[in-house]
């Protein structure tokens, strides 16, 4: 995967900067923009990520001998620091020495700072990218972010690179490209939405759209709309002359997501992260989001057969997520 599939929108727009430096300034800015929002818009991710680190947590714990480690831990893409938060309310929260919270976005680094001064751990902050850090680690998690990085390779050689001999590392929250193919799961999302016709029609509008959808009309209709503030930040920084849908920013930002622009399906598979993972061995690999939703947003019925499937660990979700650890 490279940038061709923001050359169209490249042109449309008249972009003057090479793809990589488009997608890197726009990708910053609108996480920048996103950072006070973030943890409010995305609540829903909570029940499941935590579930996520905790499964992913036992597996690791069952696997390698961790009770005399005191680990050095890097979180690429922080964010918020709620994927970390989500770590250190697990069971490896005592063998954790020091985490690095890494992400490119400044502003989502303030608001990790504030959260990490809870956590009773030593902690330290750096703005840029995996490939600045001199240091090596011994867990790496990356955590909601492979969906945003246009050269995976690459991304995953730094991984590689950064990480110890018997390091570990920990990814969650991708796009699961080989579900969306899938007819047990797009059986099961049919099931899901035809459920879903029976409710009365305002719930039924609500739930069809997607939720970042839901989050932008309730930002339209209320307080000041964040997607206006991205085009702002943009314009005067003098990246577009005009101004953006929030589609076309998605597109720009989730570039392993398929969105309205181009159509296409995308996602992230674990036969790709085999690929570049060459001295990793994968110890376990899960998933979650049976019926194209989090948890969180399915009705009590759904949200049971949901549950079902993670504790099967069958591999069909909306989600992947993988535990690895670098033995060559
Ligand atoms: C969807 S958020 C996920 C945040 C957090 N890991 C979580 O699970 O809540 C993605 C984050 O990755 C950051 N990011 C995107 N590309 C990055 C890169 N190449 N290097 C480091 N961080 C990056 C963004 O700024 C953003 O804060």
């Amino acid at each position: 995967m490279s940038y061709c599939s923001l050359y169209p929108l490249m042109k449309k727009k008249g972009i003057n900067l090479s793809a990589q430096d488009f997608q890197e300034k726009v990708n910053v800015i609108f996480h920048d923009c996103e950072a006070e929002v973030y943890d409010e818009m995305h609540a829903d991710m909570n029940d499941s990520l935590q579930e996520q680190i905790d499964l992913l947590v036992e597996d690791l714990l069952g696997h390698c001998d961790v009770s005399k480690k005191q680990l050095r831990v890097l979180d690429v893409g922080c964010g918020t620091g709620m994927s970390s938060n989500f770590l250190m309310n697990s069971r490896l929260k005592p063998f954790i020495a020091h985490i690095t919270l890494l992400d490119t976005s400044s502003r989502m680094l303030e608001v990790a700072d504030r959260k990490a001064q809870l956590w009773n751990k030593e902690y330290s902050l750096f703005c840029g990218r995996m490939s600045q850090l001199s240091g090596k680690y011994d867990l790496v998690l990356v955590c909601s972010v492979l969906h945003h990085i246009p050269d995976l390779k690459q991304f995953l050689e730094e991984v590689r690179i950064i990480t110890n001999p018997k390091g570990i590392f920990i990814h969650l929250q991708d796009p699961n490209v080989d579900s969306l193919n899938n007819e047990n799961y797009k059986n099961r999302v049919k099931s899901y939405r035809s459920k879903d016709e029976t409710k009365p029609l305002g719930r039924k509008i609500k739930n069809l759209l997607p939720k970042r959808y839901r989050s932008y009309i309730n930002r339209l209709l209320g307080r000041k709309n964040y997607i206006d503030l991205i085009n702002d930040k943009l314009i005067k920084d003098k990246v577009i002359s005009s101004r953006l849908t929030a589609d076309e920013i998605w597109s720009i930002t989730d570039i392993h997501v398929g969105s309205l622009q181009d159509g296409t399906m995308k996602g992230i598979s674990i036969d790709l992260l085999k690929g570049s993972l060459g001295n990793f061995t994968l110890i376990n690999q899960r998933s979650y989001g049976f019926y194209g939703k989090l948890k969180a947003d399915l009705d009590p019925e759904f949200k049971k057969k949901e549950q079902d499937l993670i504790n099967e660990n069958k591999l069909d979700g909306r989600n992947i997520s993988g535990l690895w650890v670098k033995y060559k």
